[in-house]
């Protein structure tokens, strides 16, 4: 079973502990305000989950997951990060997160801004795709009809292969899109990025399931005019 260390425990965060504690994984949680205001989340969790520093979680886990608004990039902390595995879900919506600089000004490309904060670390783009109320509905026992496909993207092999296989213990099957650079094929504004949303697009919706088939042709349909 592996360790899973959180930086950001909310809505999406909150979601995939919850899955990973199911499958038997330990979690590390840890937020903005300190582990004391996770309290709660770690009670329901039990003892598989405990709650810590963003430094702590983040040389605690085996994967690190970074979770948080995509404005809040800097405060990741790169040393305790540096040769690990850091699964990235950010998607950039200035919106509803606040704006980065270095994006509109077009320096760093929203996919990559996160491996460009770590250098040293491996950053696999996951989860980035699905709404967090979505992940446990649909997630399904390797081999089921209608389990989805998550895509998948990274610049190192051994690193796309380690999250492959938590998302196998988690209830999906991954897709792997390539290097991170190829991430923008499923970025917000792309048709994969809504891939479970019902063609009404409701959000409360349980969520549809999405096959490698499926997936591949979403994927193929990239809308350039998102590319950022
Ligand atoms: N919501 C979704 O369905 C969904 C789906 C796919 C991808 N995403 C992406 O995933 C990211 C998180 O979204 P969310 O909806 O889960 O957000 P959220 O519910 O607002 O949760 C954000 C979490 O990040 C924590 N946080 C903020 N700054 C931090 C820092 N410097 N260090 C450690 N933790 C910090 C917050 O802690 P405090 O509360 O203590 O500040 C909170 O636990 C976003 O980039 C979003 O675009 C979201």
């Amino acid at each position: 079973m592996t360790t899973i260390g959180f930086l950001g425990s909310g809505n999406i965060g909150g979601a995939l502990a919850r899955l990973a504690v199911r499958a038997g994984h330990d979690v590390v949680l840890s937020n903005s305000r300190g582990p004391e205001t996770l309290h709660e989340l770690v009670a329901e969790l039990g003892p598989h989950a405990r709650a810590a520093t963003p430094a702590e979680a983040a040389t605690a886990g085996d994967i690190i997951v970074v979770s948080i608004p995509v404005r809040a990039y800097r405060q990741v902390p790169a040393a305790p990060l540096h040769g690990r595995i850091v699964i990235d879900t950010l998607n950039y919506d200035p919106a509803r997160q606040g704006r980065v600089p270095e994006i509109d000004a077009g320096h760093t490309p929203a996919p990559l801004l996160l491996q460009a904060h770590l250098p040293g670390s491996r950053v696999v783009k996951a989860f980035s795709t699905v709404y967090f109320a979505h992940l446990p509905a649909l997630a399904r026992p390797a081999g089921a009809a209608d389990r989805s496909t998550l895509p998948i993207a990274g610049d190192d092999p051994s690193a796309r292969k380690a999250v492959a296989g938590l998302l196998d213990s988690l209830g999906y099957d991954a897709y792997e899109v390539g290097p991170l650079a190829e991430s923008h094929r499923f970025a917000p504004g792309t048709p994969a990025q809504h891939a479970h949303l019902d063609p009404a697009g409701l959000l409360a919706a349980p969520g549809r399931p999405v096959s490698a088939a499926d997936l591949a042709k979403l994927l193929a349909t990239e809308v350039t005019a998102h590319r950022r």
